[in-house]
């Protein structure tokens, strides 16, 4: 267990998000619970993870799955009461898991009290604390969009004005200007360090400086400013972990966000590597293939840049992204091998690592009829396009490769009716894939992806070059292998992936020819051929005089 009273306990930690609305219904409404989590804990423990980052759970109208708060100190009925977080936060110290809350600082829900009282009148000392433009009816203050479609700003005629939104309209935007809005947060933020939780994960926090009479949405000019002061605020009178989503960050920006000296966050959670396969000034809809040489240089490049100087997320899948075994891998005849190795390629890295609900199963992307699509972003999407004139198999097709919703289909725990999701209609389709992949299908075999997952995380907490080791890149114009060296005072690791389906000849560098084989998801054989998506990590101790 991490002793997460110790400063820096994060950088051997792993964390696990869950999409609570997805992952374990108790009470048959089709919705997952904070009980159904508590019930899984000792699954989680079994995988080894040391920290739950919950997506939100706070009450809400539920318009973008919980990213719209009405209240954030109360939790949505519809996931249970305080009282259920607290046993959360309480049967996960028991199991050495920590809680993180996913905090929504840069804009509130619509149907927030703060927003309520806003709308209603200029002189409410609320109306500050949201971004309001002068204008008539049918002029916006300027041509920005919102993140979801359409126009960045909403006229409301009680108060003559127009709110900023960078995503939907019931997500007004937060106005960090105001010093008042700012001591709220801070002490909302206070009291729930006092409930016990480990840390906190912010969304889009990249965007909370906004100016948008300048066309600002992400690394506002005061950005850090308000990180720092966020920061010495509250974070840092507890031992929190606390990540930062930052879609805008490069590595400049990443050593502000992780600084060692602890002024801002923990570490940042950056789309560098995950975004390879969009197109230049095009949107993820427009699908391209993903460029592996790029990939490893991405990689590296973090790796040997925030070395000693910041901290990274290690992620490739998310709530907002796709599967990655879909994406990267073959979730056909190679899931398991391709999932594996994805896997070992991320997690032989330094950073903190993030297994999303289901990734540790090798769980795939869906195609549903357009009518069970749920994600506001996806519906809003397909709209938009056909309106453009895209062809509705483009769109679809689109659809199927990028939607949100492929992350958000419910847990596979069983091959019982809905995978054991819930006894009642679940609020998305369960994919049809769960009687064959499901966690009671894995959990006892050794060969499975979960058994893999479960091993590279008692890894991580085995070999400290895991941790701390600096990173150099092998073969960096091989297109199709990645292979990375690790060393810390004097243990190396040798990270090798066959990246694809082909089988690929490379001979073993001599000096790693005796080394154990630490973990591989094929059994060894001999020669020089590595088969389709073989993956494996080998350690040379270092040598004690
Ligand atoms: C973040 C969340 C995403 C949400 C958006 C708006 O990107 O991860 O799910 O829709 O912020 O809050």
């Amino acid at each position: 267990m991490l002793d997460k009273n110790r400063p820096g306990w994060w950088r051997n930690a792993t964390i696990y998000q869950i999409y609570p609305k997805s992952f374990q219904d108790t009470t048959g409404s089709g919705t997952g619970d904070l009980k159904g989590i508590i019930s899984r804990l000792d699954y989680l423990q079994k995988l080894g993870i040391d920290v739950i980052w919950l997506s939100p759970v706070f009450a809400s109208p539920q318009v973008d799955n919980g990213y719209d708060v009405s209240d954030y100190r109360a939790i949505d009925p519809m996931y249970g009461s305080l009282e259920d977080m607290r046993e959360l936060i309480a049967e996960g110290k028991k199991r050495g898991i920590g809680i993180v809350l996913d905090m929504v600082l840069n804009h509130s829900s619509d149907q927030h009290r703060w927003f309520l009282e806003a709308k209603s009148s200029r002189d409410n000392p609320c109306h500050d604390y949201y971004v309001w433009r002068d204008g008539t009816p049918d002029q916006y203050p300027n041509d920005m969009k919102a993140a979801f479609g359409g126009p960045a700003w909403t006229w409301v005629p009680e108060v003559g004005q127009y709110y900023f939104h960078q995503f939907a309209p019931q997500q007004p935007d937060l106005n960090w200007e105001n010093p008042a809005l700012r001591r709220e947060l801070y002490d909302m933020i206070l009291w729930w360090m006092e409930q016990g939780v480990a840390g906190f994960r912010l969304d889009v926090i990249d965007q909370i400086a906004k100016e948008p009479d300048r066309g600002i949405t992400n690394n506002g000019p005061r950005l850090h400013e308000y990180l720092r002061e966020l920061s010495a605020e509250t974070f840092q009178k507890g031992c929190m972990v606390t990540v930062g989503e930052a879609w805008g960050a490069d590595l400049e920006r990443a050593k502000l966000y992780s600084a060692p000296d602890g002024s801002e966050l923990s570490m940042v959670f950056q789309f560098e590597h995950i975004l390879l396969d969009q197109q230049p000034g095009k949107t993820k809809w427009d699908l391209a293939p993903l460029p592996l040489v790029q990939l490893k240089k991405t990689m590296a490049r973090w790796q040997t840049g925030l070395h000693n100087q910041g901290w990274n997320s290690l992620f490739m899948s998310s709530h907002d992204l796709p599967r990655i075994v879909s994406r990267w891998g073959d979730d056909g005849k190679y899931r398991e091998e391709s999932a594996k190795m994805l896997a070992t390629m991320l997690h032989g890295m330094q950073g903190t690592p993030y297994i999303y609900q289901g990734e540790e199963l090798g769980m795939t992307n869906i195609r549903l009829p357009i009518t069970e699509y749920r994600d506001l972003e996806t519906l809003n999407l397909y709209q938009e396009r056909l309106e453009q004139g895209y062809p509705e198999e483009d769109v679809l097709a689109s659809i199927y490769a990028r939607s949100r919703d492929n992350a958000r289909t419910p847990m596979q725990w069983d091959d019982s009716p809905n995978g054991g999701f819930t006894a009642g209609e679940p609020w998305i389709q369960v994919n049809s894939n769960y009687r064959e992949i499901n966690a009671a299908a894995q959990i006892e075999d050794e060969n499975s992806v979960f058994s893999y997952y479960r091993r590279l995380t008692a890894l991580r907490k085995e070999y400290p070059v895991f941790i701390e080791g600096d990173f150099t890149l092998l073969e960096p114009e091989h297109p199709n292998l990645f292979v990375y060296r690790r060393e810390y005072q004097g243990e190396q690791l040798l990270v090798v992936c066959n990246f694809g389906d082909q089988q690929t000849e490379w001979e073993l560098p001599a000096e790693w020819k005796d080394a154990e084989v630490l973990i591989a998801n094929y059994p060894p054989q001999d020669g020089n051929l590595l088969r389709p998506w073989e993956a494996k990590i080998l350690l040379c101790p270092a040598v004690r005089s």
